[in-house]
C-alpha cells in the first residue's frame, strides 16, 4: 500500500499545472491544476463545493472531510494528482434540501450543529462508518468520529444524530 502510494507520488510531476480528471457525485470533472494541489482547494476554488471547510490544514480536524471510494479522507491533505480513478463523494454528492441523506435529516431532527462548521466532516465520516457498520453503538460512533473536532461542544448531540440515523436507515 505505502509502496503504491510512492510510486504513485513519484510518477506524479509537481509544480506544473495539467488537466486532471476525475470523478466526482456520479460525474466527470476535469481541471486544470498542479498535481500536489490539495483536493480541498479544488473542491472549493474550482468547482463551488464548498461544504467540506478548511479548519487545520494539516490532517487534524476533519472539517476537510470527503469519500474517496467510499472512505473517509481529508482533502486537505489529499493531492489532486493522486486521484487517480478514485469516484469522490462530497457532502453535495450525499443528498439534497428536498432530500436529504438520513443522516443529514438526522443531523438536522437532532439540531446537532451550532456554527456547522464541524458538521460536514461529522456527516461524511459517519457515512463511511455506517457503511462499515450499519448499526454502530454509541461507543463506536464516538470513536469513529473522535478524530473529528467541534469547537462549539455539540458532541453529544452528533453521536446522537448518527444513531438516529443509523436507527433509521436499517428501518428502509
Ligand atoms: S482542514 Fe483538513 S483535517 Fe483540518
Ligand atoms: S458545531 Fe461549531 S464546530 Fe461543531
Amino acid at each position: 500500500m505505502v509502496g503504491a502510494y510512492v510510486s504513485m507520488r513519484a510518477s506524479c510531476r509537481t509544480g506544473e499545472a495539467m488537466t486532471i480528471n476525475f470523478k466526482i457525485n456520479g460525474s466527470r470533472q476535469s481541471v486544470p491544476a498542479e498535481a500536489d494541489t490539495p483536493l480541498l482547494y479544488v473542491l472549493r476554488n474550482d468547482l463551488a463545493l464548498n461544504g467540506a471547510k478548511f479548519g487545520c490544514g494539516l490532517a487534524q480536524c476533519g472539517a476537510c472531510t470527503v469519500l474517496l471510494d467510499g472512505r473517509a479522507v481529508r482533502s486537505c491533505v489529499t493531492e489532486i494528482g493522486l486521484i487517480g480513478d478514485a469516484e469522490i463523494t462530497t457532502i453535495e454528492g450525499l443528498g439534497t434540501v428536498d432530500k436529504p441523506h438520513p443522516l443529514q435529516r438526522a443531523f438536522i431532527d437532532e439540531q446537532a450543529a451550532q456554527c456547522g462548521y464541524c458538521i460536514n466532516g461529522m456527516i461524511m465520516t459517519a457515512k463511511d462508518l455506517l457503511d462499515q457498520n450499519p448499526h454502530p453503538t454509541a461507543a463506536e460512533v464516538r470513536e469513529a468520529l473522535a478524530q473529528n473536532l467541534c469547537r462549539c461542544g455539540t458532541h453529544s448531540r452528533i453521536i446522537r444524530a448518527v444513531l438516529r440515523a443509523a436507527q433509521n436507515m436499517g428501518k428502509t
